[in-house]
């Protein structure tokens, strides 16, 4: 099966061992996300969802001091009400588009999750934090609120009382204390950063591919307005009952060996 290569500006995209790792590739300036550098991470996870050799993504900043600044301030302090409200609009889209992604994301946070960048890792599955990353929500010190699902996510993630503490103050947070909020999955030494979302991600990568593309839809529904996200387990469970995955991960649970997943 062929596909089209996609030249980004912004970011670099490798496949190794069935991974995507998506590299924001802007370090001189902390990585801090254009408009177009949104659009190009977009393009690369709808990219490794059609892609069968890709089983999962690591979303992660070159260099060593930031993951993501911040959305690109420079770019968009000129703009009126009608640009910023598309800017964010289309921001959503491309969080929505990650949170939804089939396959799952680790963003692999390696310095500075701020603002725009805080917004990027919440939009992944799971985060993985080095132990300088810092994270934050300081857009109050701009005069203007998170636009990319911070003012949600961060309630998601945190609950109520402390993120609207940190979307007030703007205070930064270290690694440490994210993991004690259960913002992050877990700290580690830079230099082990992207080896321990690997390490989660071949693990993810053993499991039916059906299921794990369910237990997203199923996870996400819950925090969807005017969906039931029990039916939707309900549903779920039922139509996988017909796949080829339960009809494998069964057959080899009762003949005791290890399954082989179709992934269909
Ligand atoms: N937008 C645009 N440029 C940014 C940026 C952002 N969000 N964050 C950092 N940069 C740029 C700086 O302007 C600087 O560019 P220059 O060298 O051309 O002047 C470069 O990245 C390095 O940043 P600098 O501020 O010199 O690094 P620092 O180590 O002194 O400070 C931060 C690091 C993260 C504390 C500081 O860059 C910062 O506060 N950034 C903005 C954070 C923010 O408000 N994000 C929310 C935006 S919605």
């Amino acid at each position: 099966m062929t596909h089209q290569t996609i030249i980004f500006e912004n970011i670099q995209t490798a496949v190794e061992n069935g991974v995507m790792t998506i590299t924001i590739n802007r370090e001189g300036k902390l990585n801090a996300l254009t408009i177009d550098t949104l659009q190009e991470i977009k393009h690369a996870i709808q990219e490794a969802e059609k892609r069968e050799d890709v089983s999962g993504i690591i979303l992660t900043g070159a260099g060593p001091k930031a993951f993501a600044a911040g959305a690109d301030i420079s770019e968009f302090a000129h703009f009126g009400e009608d640009q910023a409200t598309r800017m964010s609009a289309d921001g959503h889209e491309v969080m929505n588009t990650i949170e939804n992604s089939e396959k799952p994301v680790i963003a692999a946070v390696n310095g500075f999750a701020l603002g725009g960048g805080c917004e990027l890792a919440m939009a992944c599955h799971m985060r993985v934090a080095s132990e300088n990353a810092k994270f934050g929500q300081p857009e109050v010190n701009l005069g203007v609120p998170p636009g990319y699902g911070g003012t949600q996510r961060l309630i998601q993630l945190v609950g109520k009382g402390k993120a609207i503490e940190l979307l007030l103050t703007g205070d930064a947070i270290d690694a440490q204390t994210a993991f004690n909020l259960g913002l992050v999955n877990y700290v580690v030494n830079q230099e082990n950063l992207l080896d321990k979302c690997r390490e989660i991600l071949a693990k993810t990568a053993t499991k039916s591919p059906v299921a794990v593309a369910k237990v997203i839809r199923c996870v996400n529904d819950f925090f969807r307005p005017n969906v039931n996200g029990m039916q939707r387990e309900i549903y779920e469970f039922g139509e996988a009952f017909v796949t080829e995955d339960f009809k494998e991960g069964t057959d080899a649970f009762l003949n005791k060996r290890k399954p082989n997943f179709p992934g269909k």
